[in-house]
């Protein structure tokens, strides 16, 4: 009896981890993403750490969870960045619940803007690691979101390292 539970629960595990291999992103849950969306950081809205921006025109919403204390659900069009050349971005739900439909950028930032240097899932990485990687591991209420105690891998950044990056973003020295 306790054998063939054992044995039924292996094959619940074996085929969803199987369906979740295969999954691959639905194109039509994807926003346009183009680079002009990635603004100088004082041109978003600071929520802690972090700043916010909602590509969709939503910021009210974007701003209502990042600023929750129980966390939640980021609307699509939240853009979220920490330091100004890594950022995630929500796309429409069911984009691709592997990464609850986030998709990470890593950009080359000049007095001109920003020029996106990788895009995407799990693959994209930061020297220090694949985001999605770190990311992950905030509990499920925080919605991939780190903060300081949701239970990410920590980055080994200070609070004063952060903000001097923050404060150094090479775009807002023009008009973006
Ligand atoms: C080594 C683990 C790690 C890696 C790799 C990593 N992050 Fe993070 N990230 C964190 C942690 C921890 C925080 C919170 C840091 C803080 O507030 O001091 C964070 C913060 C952020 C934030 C602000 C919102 C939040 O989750 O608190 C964004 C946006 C972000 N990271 C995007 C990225 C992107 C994009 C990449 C890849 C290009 C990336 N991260 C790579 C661990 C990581």
């Amino acid at each position: 009896m306790f054998k063939s539970q054992l044995k039924t629960l292996s094959v619940i595990v074996l085929s969803s981890l199987i369906i979740s291999q295969s999954y691959s992103a639905d194109d039509s849950k994807k926003l346009d993403v183009s680079e002009s969306a990635f603004k100088c950081l004082s041109a978003l809205a600071a929520s802690g750490r972090f700043f916010v921006d909602n590509i969709l025109g939503n910021l009210d919403a974007t701003l209502a969870v990042a600023n929750s204390s129980s966390g939640g659900n980021y609307p699509p069009g939240s853009l979220l960045t920490l330091v100004p050349d890594e950022a995630m971005i929500k796309h429409q739900q069911d984009w691709n619940p592997a990464t609850n439909d986030w998709e990470f950028f890593l950009l080359d930032l000049s007095a001109e803007g920003a020029s996106i240097l990788a895009r995407g899932g799990a693959e994209v990485a930061s020297p220090s690691g694949s985001c999605f990687g770190c990311h992950q591991l905030a509990r499920s209420e925080w919605d991939l979101v780190c903060g300081v105690d949701h239970g990410c891998a920590p980055i080994p950044f200070t609070l004063e390292q952060i903000r001097g990056a923050q404060a150094m973003d090479p775009r807002c020295t023009n008009e973006n």
